[in-house]
């Protein structure tokens, strides 16, 4: 193991000299657009990666290898997210409500560049479109200006956290908008993220989308969940593996064998506003259950968009969302008596979450399942 990790980190010291060496030779620059996503150094891929096709435009096996790797540096959801109309649609209205003719807004995880076509579409003066992922940057780039609003967007490669007031953004934002949210809500640090933006980047009196978020929790039963547990393999009880399996399990909020059966709650609250001095990183909530067995805790996420509006994935037949719910099993379902109150508690540290039943009554007054 460690010797493996030395080995990455002396490819990775000789890496810049063999990328000299290699000069204006397209096979030789892919093949080091594959050894730079192997050593673990992500921002030289697609660089390399686009060289070596400019270079080599009519070699077949650059074209397979760098499509590959350009692929493999974009994370899969963001097409089923791109196709998320309920999300898309409650973004689009919230940045309808906010931008008026001249304001000045900063996209934050610009990804394709939708948020700040549909701030452009709205009469933004001035959009500043921040993506750290440098493939997806040159394509949001291409995008906005296929789609004719390469005057008032600029896509800026690289981390928010690191942008420039002046040179990057010209000056204070009056509308953030953002969408760096995970299933948790917190995986792809849209706390740390909005804190630095919220507080050096937008304007006195500027407004933040989403302006907060909440991780919500409710009981429920999930059919579906006894389909992948381990009984017997090939004659054998494989039972005893189930002890392994990941926890929360990840589940489509349109689950039909998924159902909720208390009332729902939040069980952590932010602001991303820069108001609160302190995120807390300790939640709890009290679940009142409708009387129907449970297995388990579903958990989903709610953006408070702005004063008028939140987007909620609250799993049901009716639900549609990119975003999945995360199903945290009990060890065996309780049978709750209607009005049955339990506590849930959630902790998290920034990126991860974890979420479990406390017992309100000691667990011998619990009803036995
Ligand atoms: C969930 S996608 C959303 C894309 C787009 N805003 C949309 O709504 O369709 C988040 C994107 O933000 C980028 N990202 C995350 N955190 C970032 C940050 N702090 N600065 C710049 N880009 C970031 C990721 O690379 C990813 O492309």
């Amino acid at each position: 193991m460690n010797d493996k990790r030395d080995m990455k980190a002396v490819a990775r010291a000789g890496f810049e000299p063999m990328v000299e060496a290699a000069g204006r030779d397209g096979r030789k620059l892919a093949g080091l657009a594959g050894l730079a996503s192997k050593i673990g150094l992500r921002g030289r891929v697609y660089p390399l990666a686009t060289e070596a096709r400019a270079l080599a435009p009519d070699d077949g096996e650059v074209a397979a290898r760098t499509q590959q790797l350009i692929g493999q540096s974009v994370p899969r959801w963001h097409f089923n997210m791109l196709r998320d109309e309920p999300r898309n649609a409650a973004f689009d209205a919230a940045i309808r409500r906010a931008v008026t003719p001249g304001t000045h807004v900063l996209d934050i995880g610009a990804g394709s560049g939708l948020l700040s076509m549909m701030a452009a579409r709205a009469g933004a003066g001035r959009v500043v479109a921040c993506e750290e992922n440098p493939a997806i940057a040159d394509s949001a780039r291409r995008i906005v200006a296929a789609n004719g609003y390469a005057d008032r967007i600029r896509v800026v490669t690289g981390n928010s956290t690191e942008l420039e007031l002046e040179s990057d953004l010209e000056g204070h934002a009056d509308v953030i908008v953002s969408e760096i949210v995970s299933n948790n809500l917190l995986a792809e640090g849209v706390l740390t993220t909005l804190a630095d933006a919220a507080s050096r980047l937008l304007a006195p009196g500027g407004q933040m989308i989403p302006m907060g978020g909440a991780v919500m929790v409710a009981l429920a039963n999930w059919g579906a969940a006894t389909r992948t547990h381990m009984a017997e393999v090939a004659g054998f009880d494989l039972d005893g593996f189930n002890a392994l399996a990941q926890v929360p399990r990840n589940v489509a909020v349109s689950d039909a064998t998924l159902t909720l059966h208390s009332t729902p709650a939040a069980l952590l609250s932010f602001d991303f506003t820069g108001k609160a001095a302190r995120e807390p990183h300790r939640g709890a909530a009290t679940l009142v259950s409708d009387g129907t067995p449970v297995s388990g805790i579903v958990q989903w996420i709610r953006l408070d968009l702005d004063a008028e509006a939140s987007y909620e994935n609250r799993p049901g037949p009716d639900a549609k969302s990119h975003w999945g719910a995360q199903f945290y099993p009990f060890d065996a379902p309780l049978d709750l008596a209607a009005g049955t109150e339990l506590r849930v508690v959630g902790v998290h540290d920034g990126h991860q979450l974890l979420v479990w039943r406390e017992d309100r009554c000691p667990r011998s007054e619990l009803p036995s399942s």
